[in-house]
Parts: structure tokens; sequence; C-alpha cells
């Protein structure tokens, strides 16, 4: 049985922030939210969130999920001072207790879950993570003896200069009996440089205490300021798209694409440099994305290209083509073998099979049926002033070059819209439909130079 106390009751001061540091936001996610999220895996008996520094706004943050109970720590002592907060709340509780800093958001659940196992295997009173890092500054170091039992854990500030030669590092990750921690809290002190009470006291009252190392240290990276925060998101693409590559998928030049770990891609999907996948985005086998588009919220389906464009909240069938510099805007459905050429924009729009619209259109609020070509420059007018209209167009209509389509309107099936057309009633099927002013010729007409004019004059 492991119950899970989150430390986000601090500041933190070094983000320099208005925003308590727990709700900065990594590729999407609160780091609270991806500490909350690690610990899944191990189906926790309850899991705390110990909050204080613009409390309201972690509990907000936090409202829509469930089973999590907040405990206050109204001033901030320090981690230690935090979870002895939880002692009147979890007196009868026999169980182990996880303590997770919050600002450490790249655990894996399978460490986690490690870390508990090794601790109910060798019944210790105390587990922590901890990792040898190339540049330890800033954590606490932790002194264990040959067999990885800790004696000591003494932050960074109150080492001496030999003891900050020791590398091995508190994580700030801990399984605890909660029993043993509950008869150690009470007994820690503040005589330290910070006058804080630090959690890592206990463990000079606990026995045994074991330390587990990470093998990949970037795991347990805590968030301090932005720098670390820009690494962190750095460190979550190349997992993100490591998976990926392993997965079948081909990326040129992939430290320029950014991808959301919501996004699922299918074998030999390749991405080109500068693109970026986010959201709710699924994309379909053989498709190529980029270079240079940001997709977002797409269900994409096999074989479609897209090149240097932006689309969102839409669905595209497999074998079309969008791009370069198209724009689908939201609500857009594209059928089967499609081309949306440069300089399109589409909104709430849906267009059916082998239907193209190749050239510097506007369609919005429209429903376009199969083999429609579209001509350069075709405009629908779907907005008078006050409100949206819909434009419906059949399969087989052609519209000409520069037509405007003032809805609400419907064109029929196989219609033709002369080029230059303003169409502003609706046509039956089969028709050719001409709205402009019909061209006249105007013989021996020829512009008076400067001098015919003032010759004009002169006559007079
Ligand atoms: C802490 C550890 C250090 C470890 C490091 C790992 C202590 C004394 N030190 O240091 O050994 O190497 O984490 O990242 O524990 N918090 C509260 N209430 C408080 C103070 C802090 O809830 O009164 C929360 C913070 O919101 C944060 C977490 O505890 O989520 C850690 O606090 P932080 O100040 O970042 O600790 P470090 O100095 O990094
Ligand atoms: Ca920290």
């Amino acid at each position: 049985m492991v119950a899970v106390a989150i430390l986000a009751a601090g500041r933190g001061t070094r983000m320099k922030s208005d925003l308590p540091k727990v709700l900065h936001s990594l590729g999407g996610r609160s780091l609270v939210e991806r500490v909350l999220d690690s610990c899944q895996l191990l189906n926790p008996e309850k899991q705390i969130v110990i909050f204080g520094y613009q409390g309201e706004k972690v509990k907000q943050a936090l409202s829509d999920r469930p089973n999590i109970e907040f405990v206050e720590q109204k001033e901030q002592k320090g981690t230690g001072h935090a979870v002895q907060q939880l002692i009147p709340y979890l007196k009868e509780y026999s169980g182990d207790l996880l303590v997770l800093n919050g600002d450490a958001p790249l655990l894996r659940p399978e460490t986690l879950h490690q870390l508990v196992q090794t601790h109910q295997r060798e019944n210790n009173a105390a587990t922590l993570l901890t990792a040898h890092l190339p540049n330890p500054y800033g954590y606490g170091r932790v002194f264990c003896d040959g067999s990885n039992l800790v004696n000591q854990i003494i932050e960074e500030r109150d080492c001496t200069t030999a003891q900050r030669k020791n590398r091995r590092v508190n994580a700030g990750i801990y399984c605890f009996n909660w029993q043993k921690l509950l008869a150690a809290l009470p007994k820690l002190s503040n005589s330290n440089d910070q006058q804080e009470y630090y959690l890592t006291e206990v463990v000079d009252y606990l026995n045994p205490v074991m330390a587990v190392d990470v093998e990949d240290y970037w795991e347990i990276s805590g968030i301090n300021d932005r720098q670390q925060l820009a690494t962190a998101y750095d460190i979550l693409q190349a997992r993100i798209k490591d998976k990926w590559m392993k997965a079948g998928v081909t990326m040129i030049n992939p430290d320029s694409i950014t991808i959301d770990e919501t996004v699922q891609l299918e074998p030999d999907v390749t991405i080109e440099p500068q693109t970026h996948l986010r959201g709710n985005t699924f994309v379909g086998g053989s498709s190529r994305l980029g270079p240079g588009s940001l997709i977002e919220n797409c269900h994409i389906g096999e074989n479609v290209t897209v090149l240097y464009s932006v689309v969102t909240n839409s669905e595209i069938e497999p074998d079309t083509t969008i791009g370069p510099y198209a724009h689908l805007r939201g609500e857009v459905k594209v059928g089967k073998s499609c081309r949306i050429g440069n300089f399109v924009e589409l909104k709430k729009t849906s267009l059916g099979e082998n239907t193209n619209v190749a050239h510097l259109s506007y369609l919005g609020d429209a429903s376009v049926g199969d083999r429609v070509n579209i001509g350069a420059g075709t405009i629908t007018a779907n907005y008078d002033g006050v409100k949206k209209h819909q434009t419906i167009i059949g399969s087989g209509t052609k519209t000409g070059s520069n037509s405007v389509l003032v809805a609400p309107v419907t064109l029929g099936e196989d219609v033709t819209v002369a080029a230059g057309s303003v169409v502003t009633k609706d046509v039956p099927d089969e028709c050719l439909v001409i709205a402009r002013s019909r061209q006249k010729e105007i013989k021996g007409w020829r512009i008076k130079t400067d001098s015919q004019q003032s010759s004009v004059t002169s006559h007079q």
C-alpha cells in the first residue's frame, strides 16, 4: 500500500514569476501534473498535494483531476516542515508514503515503481533516489557506506568544500515507512544555513535508509529556473522523438522539429525540418509533413503531404496534398485525393473526393462536393457584417478564376461559373452561370495624348 505526497507549496523564487513554480507549463502540462502522472502506475492509495504559495491557483489548476487531496502548508519553512503538515492528516495510515518534489517533471513511472519495490523488498525505513551528476551544483549531496546505505544528506550550501566534491545527489524523491517517518518528523531542527526544516534530516533518525541510483540522471532534474525549464523541454522532446524514430518515423533534422506527447504517428511518416505537431493529432502511414508546417489537433490519413502550411482542428483523408502556404484554420474536412494549393484558406468547410482548390482562395462555411475545381481566386463571401452564411457547391462544379460566391448560395452539380462572376442567386444543376457585365468593344477608340488634348482645347 502506498500513498503519494507531492511538495508543491514553495514559491520557486528562482523562476522570477508571479505563477507558483509547480504550475509552470512544460510541453502542455504543468510540472505538478507531470509529477502526479508519473505516480499513476503505482495505483496510489491516496494522492496528496501540499500547497501553500498561491495555493488557490494550485488547487484550481488541479480541480478537474479526481481523487486529489489537498493539505495546506501555511508558511513555507522547508521541505521537512511541509511533510510535517501530514502528521494530523495521516495519523491512522499504516502503509508506505512516497514523497516527491513537485518540481521534478521528468521522472519515469517505471523508476518510481522500482523505487517502491526495492523499498518494500528490503523492508527499509526510507529509500531514496540518487544520481551521480557531472555537475551536482545546487543539489543536496548523499553520503553512503559501501552498500548504498545512507549516512547523511547535506545541502549544497551547508557542505564543506570537500563534501561538495561528492557528485552523488538527492533527487528529492523518497519512499518512507510512514509510521517510522511519523516518529522522526518531530525531531527535525532548523539549524542550517537557510534556517528551514529539511526533510533530508530525517535520514539521521531512520534506519535503514537506502539510496537507489537512476541510470539516466536527466530523470531527476529539478526545475528551479527558466533555463532548467527549457532544458527539461529539450529532454522531453528527445524522448518523444526517439520513441517515434524507433517506431518507424523518419525525421529530417529532428532538432528543429517539436512533437507533443499526445501525438500519434504511424510507421513511414516523414517529418521534415521546422515542423511542429501538437495536441490530439494522428498521422497515417507514408504521410510527409513539412518542411515548415504547424499541425494541431488534426486527423491526417495515409499518404498525405503538408508543405509549409498551418492546419488546425481538421481532418484530412488519404492521398491529399496541402500547400505550400495553405491555412486550414479549423473544422475543415478534406476528402481523399484533393489538392489544396498556394495561399488557400479554409474554415468550417468540407470538401469531397478529388476536389482541387489550387490557388489563392478563401472558402468559409462551405460544403463542397466531389471532383470540384475551385478556380484561382475564388472567394466565398460568407459574412454579411452580422452573420456567417453557408455556400453549397455540388459535385463536378467548376468555378472560374476570381469568382465571388455570395452566401447564402447553392450551386448545383456540374455547374460552370464564368471567370469574374459575382454569384448571388442559387444556380441549378448543369448550368453555365455568368454574373458580370458583358465585354464591349468600341471601334477606333484610342487614348488621347497630351498634345492632342491641348489641340482640342485650342480648336474650341
Ligand atoms: C531539495 C532537497 C535537495 C535535493 C533537491 C532535488 C531539501 C532540504 N533539499 O532542494 O536535497 O537535492 O530538492 O531537487 O529537501 N516546498 C514546499 N514547502 C516548503 C519548501 C519547499 O512544499 O516549505 C516544495 C517546493 O514547492 C518544491 C519542493 O518542495 O516543489 C523542493 O523545494 P526546493 O526549494 O526546490 O528544494 P531544493 O533546494 O531544490
Ligand atoms: Ca528544487
